[in-house]
């Protein structure tokens, strides 16, 4: 079963007979893991109602662009954000028109114009109207524009004719919309990845930990499985539920962290440390709960190894992606990291005032020797995937194909 486990899906309907369609295909992208918000045309209510989309959709339907309740809420550009896809299904034959205008008349036009996130739409039309000169040069259009075109299909019509303009089935609709985060970027690597905190027990009930919740980590897991590599997620404890198809390995201390990234790095083309590692653990661990005793009290502690450093200081290192957690200066604390540590990548991020840890959102400087670039403010999972487009462009450019012989 296609796979769209925490997708954002912004399922536009547009006015058609297909319409009575759109609430089975909302059901079915619910049911292979997409949180779903819709979007009706005025001409779609005609078909189905909003009641209906807001029932299968978990969601109130969003209608109009001048709303002002609807805008208090998730307005039409949180709306255009929040989209991991955007699906019109169906697209008429005036929506494709409009699309290819670039028009912004209603909230569904708007918020595709509006859109970083790809669109895919899934035409259902008369077939005479959908052969039409005017509407393939409408799809000529967006497709250079870069929207996704699903189906349509061929077959029987509600209008009676038989031709090319049905909508293709729900099931169908699904499998491709997971197709498209399927990157393929990253196939047939295996990468190692780091994420959370780690736990540095003083007794059995007390310890030295951080506020790291594993959602960049376990974000960034999720974006290179889609992207076809073969994942084994390194996580300190957190709430959060083993991603799908990634294998996670549960540890607690640095040192287990570290034992277990060793004993599956060899094995690595690429290895990225997202974990906040505790540098320090307490020297002694209690065996028994300590008692309260003087006013004061001082704890020994000792340094943790690195397990970044000791993965880049591999004789057949992969290739090395650091992270760097820093409260100011940003770019100069991440180039020390990048050097002492001598790895490939750093991706600094600001921390405190509730930035980086336990946030949903997180931006990111992507420092090498060659290169400096921003990746804006976004939701952790939108940012994981950009950066894993980041690290599978410099991958291919350090090692091109070669990789594959020198390290299988
Ligand atoms: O988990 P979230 O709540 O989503 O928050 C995400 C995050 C803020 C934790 C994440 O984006 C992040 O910045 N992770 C790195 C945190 C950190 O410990 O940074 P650092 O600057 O202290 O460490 C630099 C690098 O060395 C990191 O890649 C770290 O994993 C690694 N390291 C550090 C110490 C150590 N003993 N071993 C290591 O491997």
């Amino acid at each position: 079963m296609a796979r769209l486990t925490n997708k954002h899906i912004l399922l536009g309907v547009s006015g058609g007979i297909a319409a009575y369609k759109s609430a089975d295909t909302a059901r079915r992208l619910r049911d292979a893991g997409a949180e779903v918000r819709v979007i009706m045309t005025r001409a779609a209510t005609e078909f189905i109602t909003p009641l209906t989309m807001q029932a299968v959709s978990g969601h109130p339907v969003y209608q109009e662009l001048l709303d002002t309740n609807a805008e208090a809420g998730m307005g039409h550009i949180e709306l255009a954000r929040w989209a991991d896809v955007i699906l019109v299904a169906p697209a008429s034959a005036n929506f494709l028109a409009r699309l290819a205008q670039g028009r912004a008349d209603d909230l569904l036009s708007t918020v595709c114009l509006a859109t970083e996130a790809t669109v895919a739409v899934a035409p259902a039309m008369n077939q005479q109207m959908w052969s039409n000169a005017a509407t393939q040069t409408n799809l000529a259009t967006i497709k250079k524009n870069g929207v996704k075109i699903f189906g349509p299909a061929e077959g029987s019509q509600a209008c009676g004719e038989v031709g090319p303009g049905r909508m293709l089935e729900a099931t169908e609709l699904v499998t491709l919309t997971a197709a498209l985060f399927s990157s393929g970027e990253l196939d047939g690597l295996h990468i190692v990845i780091t994420a959370g905190p780690t736990w540095e027990a003083l007794d059995p009930v007390r310890g030295i930990t951080n506020r790291s919740s594993g959602k960049m980590g376990y974000a960034i897991a999720a974006a290179a499985m889609e992207a076809g590599a073969r994942v084994i997620l390194v996580s300190g404890p957190t709430a959060l539920a083993d991603p799908e198809r990634v294998q996670t390995i549960r540890v607690q201390s640095a040192q287990e962290m570290h034992d277990a990234v060793h004993a599956h790095i060899h094995n690595a083309q690429i290895f990225i440390g997202v974990a906040a590692v505790a540098d320090y653990r307490p020297a002694q661990v209690s065996a028994e709960k300590i008692k309260k005793q003087n006013a004061d009290m001082a704890l020994k502690l000792m340094r943790n190894p690195d397990i970044l450093a000791s993965v880049a200081a591999l004789a057949a290192a992969p290739y090395t992606v650091g992270f760097a957690a820093e409260t100011n200066a940003l770019e100069e604390h991440a180039r020390r990291k990048l050097e002492s540590k001598k790895i490939d990548l750093i991706a600094a991020n600001y921390v405190g005032d509730d930035q980086g840890f336990e946030a949903e959102e997180n931006s990111l400087l992507l420092i090498d020797r060659e290169n400096i670039i921003k990746l804006p403010t976004q939701a952790k999972t939108k940012l994981a995937r950009a950066l894993i487009q980041q690290i599978a462009q410099r991958y291919r450019a350090k090692y091109g194909a070669k990789i594959h012989r020198l390290r299988s």
